[in-house]
């Protein structure tokens, strides 16, 4: 039986969907893989199902000597973590797990964009250190969201699903920066430039693939154009964002806030962000139900399974 590496804990129903096929080891650190067991684990498996903070480079696959390992089924749709052009150079295949995330993505894109207009942290520390005096008209009050104008940067699957929640839920008008052209089933409009589009929303979402095509992508120019009252959100991969142009904006009061669920170096993230009151801050839980990370398990094993049996693989990379 050919032997896979889980590099950290899954929900129950992901080992067992695997067990039946191959010979199963689970690591049982939930923190990243060092250099060492990245190294070590080339050899000595057939298939790894690695995740984010597993960051296989090129020196990894160049320093592991002869590699028995011939697919990694990465747990989960961003896979920048990965070298692939090393690891196919390496014989060895790299499937994602792309799709059975868009929605819960989605719904925390709108989750941050809530929080953060309405001011809802601050409103729940305020409660939680015993400081709320009682209702009055102008505590703590926010930006409407209904009706406003959304601009989403990258208008793929998970972008289309912020936007369609959006337009059908908050009657918003919505405008996008994509490379090509994208036929909608909800009313959209291309802009050809990304500061434009940044200029005239309240609220800029980045829903682009991490990556050194999109590395920095925004940053100072970004922020400079966008409106004192709009709200930068990113669900998609941290170092998309020039993260001190971010910190420089906000605490120049060019933009209002921020909602972030990743960031450049996670899971360290600034103190001048933790300090700001008008930043929404999470631990990337944007795939983070229990519903969708069994999903994207069992993705990541039809994949494994699929390999086994020398069929193709049904989520390449
Ligand atoms: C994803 O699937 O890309 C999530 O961000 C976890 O890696």
């Amino acid at each position: 039986m050919k032997k896979v590496l889980v590099t950290r804990p899954m929900p129950e129903a992901v080992v067992t969907a695997l067990s039946g096929a191959a010979r199963v080891a689970v690591r049982d650190d939930t923190g990243p893989m060092s250099r060492d067991e990245m190294i070590a684990a080339l050899s000595r498996f057939d298939v790894i199902l690695p995740t984010i903070g597993d960051v296989f480079t090129a020196e990894i696959f160049a320093s592991a000597g002869e590699i028995r390992t011939r697919l990694l089924a990465n747990f989960g749709v961003g896979y920048n973590h990965i070298d692939v052009t090393a690891a196919r150079a390496h014989g060895v295949e790299v499937a994602n797990t792309p799709g059975v995330l868009t929605d819960a993505t989605a719904d925390l894109a709108l989750t941050l964009i809530l929080t953060t207009a309405r001011r809802a942290g601050e409103g729940e520390r305020l409660l939680r250190a015993g400081g709320w005096q009682g209702w009055h008209p102008t505590q703590l009050l926010g930006q409407h969201v209904t009706g406003k104008r959304l601009g989403i940067v990258g208008m793929g699957r998970i972008g289309q699903a912020i936007a369609r929640r959006c337009h059908f839920g908050f009657g918003m008008e919505v405008a996008y920066v994509n490379r090509s052209a994208k036929v909608l089933d909800f009313p959209a409009r291309q802009v050809h430039s990304l500061t434009a589009l940044a200029a005239e929303v309240d609220f800029l979402v980045v829903a682009v693939p991490g990556g050194a095509e999109t590395r920095h992508l925004i940053g100072a120019e970004v922020f400079a154009a966008m409106k004192p009252t709009g709200i930068f959100i990113n669900i998609a991969r941290g170092d998309v964002v020039d993260e001190a142009a971010l910190i420089a904006a906000l605490e120049a009061g060019e933009i209002a806030g921020a909602g972030l669920d990743v960031y450049e170096r996670e899971p360290d993230v600034p103190e001048a962000l933790r300090a700001m009151e008008n930043v929404t801050l999470l631990p990337h839980l944007g795939s983070a139900t229990l519903e969708t990370r069994t999903a994207m398990g069992l993705l990541a094993v039809d994949n494994i399974r699929a390999f086994l049996d020398g069929d193709p693989l049904i989520t390449p990379v």
